[in-house]
């Protein structure tokens, strides 16, 4: 698998995620294409619509300055509201401007490696966590969406988790939500799944809180697209429930984000502005209408986990209980 976002000749090369399980890259050489990508989730997870903003701001400052650049900052940020990393990405390249275009490249480079870093933190981070709080036995886990290296620039955030303790051989199996309407869990957790060698399943999201429920998992990780100053947690639509499920099962519902996913400006999950996607990615399955013309859908893309179901923020710094 090629690298989620790399700078290439002043482009940014991005595997395309729409096309997942078959890798294929787009090329991206203006903030408009770059728009785009968001939109449609060619590029898509928080951390790396963190990088994707920041490097669109360099590729923009080669042209641009001044009002400007604000202006092509502010649609940048825009493109998607939910995830903060963007506009976070955003303008920490665009604080670098007074330096000149290399300086704004350097700031957006410092993004990605920030990240890389912080992702292996919270994996490290997060396996000891679930050891004191699960044992040291392999574990059962649960995830939503996807968190991994797709969803960053490399390694993940609960895919991170995964990761450290799949490489201590203390993973039995993953349980992946397949994550409705666009499918992140089966096609592209699924894949990462697969690469690296952990066992896993993919259910259907109705099933999750059952699964729970019958006693099947030993923890919930997911990642977070904000969290909220209070602990309350935006994240792909379907976590919610999954939260409710490990609290009244009574295991741990852990979410691993960087610290650039905290969010202080924001007092809690009701300020959080919750994307809403076009009701055809419901309506319509593999090209076919699946429910009649005269049925509307309602296609928001994440939900809020109230900070009391949440068991502890990992980011690369800390494990935050915002229950207590
Ligand atoms: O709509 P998406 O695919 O961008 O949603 C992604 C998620 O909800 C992820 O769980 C979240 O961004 C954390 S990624 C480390």
């Amino acid at each position: 698998m090629p690298r989620t976002i790399e700078w290439v000749d002043g482009r940014i090369v991005l595997v395309d995620q729409t096309a997942l399980p078959e890798v294929r890259q787009l090329t991206v050489g203006t903030v408009d294409e770059l728009v785009d990508a968001i939109r449609r989730l060619v590029v898509r997870g928080a951390p790396a619509l963190g990088a994707a903003g920041a490097l669109g701001i360099a590729m923009a400052a080669r042209t641009l300055s001044g009002a400007e650049l604000e202006a092509t900052a502010a649609r940048l940020a825009a493109a998607r509201p939910t995830a903060v990393n963007l506009a976070v990405g955003v303008s920490r390249a665009l604080a670098a401007a007074p330096g000149g275009p290399d300086a704004v490249l350097a700031a957006a480079v410092a993004v990605l490696d920030e990240d890389a870093a912080a992702c292996r933190a919270i994996g490290n981070r997060g396996a000891d966590l679930l050891a004191q709080l699960c044992g040291e036995q392999p574990l059962r886990l649960h995830t939503h969406c996807n968190a991994g290296a797709l969803a960053t620039t490399e390694w993940g955030t609960a895919l991170g988790v995964v990761r450290s303790l799949h490489l201590a051989g203390r993973v039995e199996y993953v349980v992946a939500d397949e994550t409705r309407p666009l499918l992140q869990g089966s096609r592209i957790t699924g894949v990462e799944l697969a690469a690296i060698g952990v066992p896993h399943r993919i259910v259907v999201d109705g099933a999750g809180p059952s699964i729970i429920a019958r006693g099947l998992v030993d923890a919930v990780v997911v990642g977070a697209d904000r969290v909220a100053a209070n602990g309350d947690v935006a994240n792909k639509i379907g976590t919610y429930p999954l939260a409710l499920a490990a609290s009244r099962a009574g295991i741990p519902f852990i979410v691993a984000a960087p610290e650039s996913t905290l969010d202080p400006d924001t007092a809690d999950g009701a300020a959080i502005e919750i994307e809403e996607r076009e009701p055809d990615e419901v309506l319509v399955v593999g090209g076919a209408k699946v429910a009649p013309e005269s049925s509307e859908a309602w296609n928001p893309a994440f939900d809020v986990t109230p900070a009391d179901l949440v068991t502890a923020v990992v980011t690369e710094d800390r494990v935050w209980r915002p229950a207590e």
